[in-house]
Parts: C-alpha cells; structure tokens; sequence
C-alpha cells in the first residue's frame, strides 16, 4: 500500500480521492486544508483521523505521494514543497502558472526521479481515445478546421474568477478545454491569435480574459477556433456549450467530450451518421491514479508529465500576450527568443 496525503479539500480532492482508494493501492495517512474543520470533515468522509491546516506537517506522515487540490497561486508552493521534499506528485489541474515554473518542476522531478503528474484526464477518457483513432486511421480523411466551444459559468465569488488566484481563463480553463487534448490529437500549434473581452465581472481582481477566441495553426495546415470563457448565460444544453467539432474532407467528427459524464461521439459521412455512446467506459480519473500508482512502480506510461504539459503552459501563455498585443505569435520562435521570461 503506498501512503497518499492530500492538499484540498474541494470539489476535485473528493473526486480525486474517491479513484485512487477505488484502486485498493494506497492509504489515506492525512489531509491539509486552509480551514482546519475542512481538513477534518474531508478525511473523516475517507476513514482518516489526521487533518492539517499547514501542509507542510503532512511530512509527519511519510507520504510517498501527494495529491494537489488547491487554487493555482498556492499550489504553486505547495508542489515546490511536494517536489523538493521527494514526493511523487499528483497535481488536480493544470501543472504550473508560468513556464518558469513547470521548468523547474520538470528538471527536479527528472533529477529526482519523481513521478509528476497534470490533472489533465482527457487522454484517459475512452471519448477522447476514440475520436483519436478515428483521426488516425483517417476515417474523416485530412483534417480541414476544428471548432470548439467551451463556456463555463464559473461562480464571479470563487477563485476560478481571480486572475492572481487562478493565473487566468487560458491556463485554468483553456488548457483543460481543450487544449490538451487537442494536442495529443494533433500535435502543438504553430502560430496562434487570440481576442479576449471581459463584460460580466469588472472588479480589478477578476479574470482579465473573461471570454476568449483563439485561433490556432496547427501542423498539416489544420485552422481551429476556440471560443472558451465564464459566461455562459441561462442554462444551454451541454452540447451546445461544450464540443469539438472536428472536419475532414471526407467527414466530419463531433466530439461532446462531457465534464462530468463519460460524453459521446457523433461521425457523418456523406449521409450516414454514426453515434456512439461511452456510457460503459472505465472511469478516466481512475485510470490516471492507476496510471501514476504504475508509473511510482516504474511502468510508466502517463500522458501529462512535466515534460508534455510545458507546452500546455506555453499555449496558454502565448493566448494571453496575442490578446494584449492584438498580434499573431508563431509559438516555436517565442519559445527559442525567450519572450516569455
Ligand atoms: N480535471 C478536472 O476535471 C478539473 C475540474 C475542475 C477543476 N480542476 C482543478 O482541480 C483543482 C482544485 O479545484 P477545485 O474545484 O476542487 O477547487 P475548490 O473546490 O475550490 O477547492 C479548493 C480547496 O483548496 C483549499 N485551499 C485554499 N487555499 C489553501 C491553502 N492556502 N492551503 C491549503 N488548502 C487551501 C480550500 O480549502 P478550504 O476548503 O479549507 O477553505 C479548498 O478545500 C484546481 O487545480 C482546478 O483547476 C480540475
């Protein structure tokens, strides 16, 4: 049994915490939260006594791996404690808030032979495994365009709508829709354009891209536009609301990937529409815990390491300097010049 702590006590800490003791692989030894009666009521739900309001007396307790469930500006410490102290690292949602900093994480972690690994689940999900070999094995034919839409209506009180908490719309919530899968689909973008306004939320401390589009080039000449942001008034079906539709010149692929269910597929060809369903399907989240728990046992297959994700970083970052320069960035030239420092 490997030893787990957590930091966080929310929404993805209890989702998170629900895969890994489904594996029957590790032990619950303790929990830090801000709020000490929340770190409480948290382990006490999992079978486990000991909570902290200081995360860094988790080390009492001897973890061999650490699950980060916090907002990204304090996450940021809390990984670098993970990471120094030697713990593998499981971290709930995008991996780093500058690429300064997932650098450093991915130099330590080689250096110390850590398993790090970035929230990102959609590459586990069999909607998303699906719709990649679909676009392997060249059943759409050569891609053309991709649309996507990703509208959340995150709560303007919470921290998700803190630009200094969060790091911003890019990074919190574009990576995950749907950067990093289109990624793994396609591979990185070779220029990119974006516009972001800002009309629902105005205070000084709130998101400064409150909803963007994004162009994005990616290899083999492949157009994609990313419409992502926190307005999403009324209550749209989730198909209206959160999709990939992705052209080719012999069909086209609708991906409803779901954010909290398993999603679904939809191909047309010519006349024919196929629909396929993942109700079924293994559970993303518990495959990733598997997936890490494989890899501290050096079968390493994970698909959001340090070393992928720095260019989820990248992306996100180079989003939010086209929307402030109003300017096209080829993605590899701003990398190798060093712009981002
Ligand atoms: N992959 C996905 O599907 C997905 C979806 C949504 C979010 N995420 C990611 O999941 C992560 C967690 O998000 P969430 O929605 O679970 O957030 P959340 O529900 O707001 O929970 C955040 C937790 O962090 C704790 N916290 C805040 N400041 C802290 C501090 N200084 N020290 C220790 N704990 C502190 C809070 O503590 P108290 O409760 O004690 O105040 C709270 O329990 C984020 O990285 C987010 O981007 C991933």
């Amino acid at each position: 049994m490997k030893r787990l702590v957590i930091v966080g006590a929310g929404r993805m800490a209890t989702v998170r915490t629900k895969a890994f003791l489904e594996t029957q692989q590790v032990r619950l030894c303790g929990v830090a939260s801000r709020n000490l009666d929340n770190a409480y009521a948290f382990a006490r739900r999992f079978n486990c006594e000991i909570a902290f309001d200081d995360y860094q007396r988790l080390a009492d307790l001897n973890p061999d791996i650490v699950l980060v469930e916090t907002p990204h500006q304090i996450q940021t410490h809390i990984v670098h404690w993970a990471i120094t102290s030697g713990y593998h690292t499981l971290i709930g949602g995008c991996p780093a808030c500058s690429l300064e900093e997932i650098d450093w994480i991915r130099q330590v972690a080689t250096k110390k032979n850590l398993i790090v690994e970035a929230g990102y689940e959609a590459r586990y999900k069999a909607v998303w495994k699906q719709a990649r070999q679909i676009i392997q094995s060249d059943r759409i034919g050569q891609l053309v365009a991709i649309r996507t839409v990703a509208l959340f209506p995150a709560n303007p009180e919470s921290w998700y709508y803190n630009q200094a908490i969060s790091a911003g719309m890019p990074l919190t919530h574009m990576t995950y829709a749907f950067i990093n899968p289109l990624r793994w689909l396609l591979g990185d973008p070779l220029y990119i354009s974006a516009f972001a306004n800002r009309k629902k939320c105005l205070t000084s401390q709130s998101v400064v891209e409150e909803t963007c589009i994004a162009n994005l080039l990616f290899p083999d000449d492949v157009l994609c536009s990313m419409t992502a942001g926190y307005v999403r008034p009324g209550s749209p079906r989730e198909d209206d609301s959160w999709y990939v539709a992705i052209t080719g010149i012999n069909g086209e692929l609708k991906v409803f990937p779901s954010d909290e269910g398993q999603g679904r597929l939809v191909l047309e060809q010519g006349e024919s529409i196929h629909q396929e369903h993942f109700e079924g399907a293994p559970n993303a989240f518990e495959l990733q815990v598997k997936t890490v728990l494989d890899a501290i046992d050096g079968d390493n297959h994970c698909h959001n390491t340090p070393q992928t994700c720095f260019m989820d970083v990248a992306v996100a970052e180079v989003i939010s300097q086209s929307v402030q320069q109003k300017q096209t960035i080829e993605l590899s030239r701003w990398l190798q010049s060093g712009l981002h420092v």
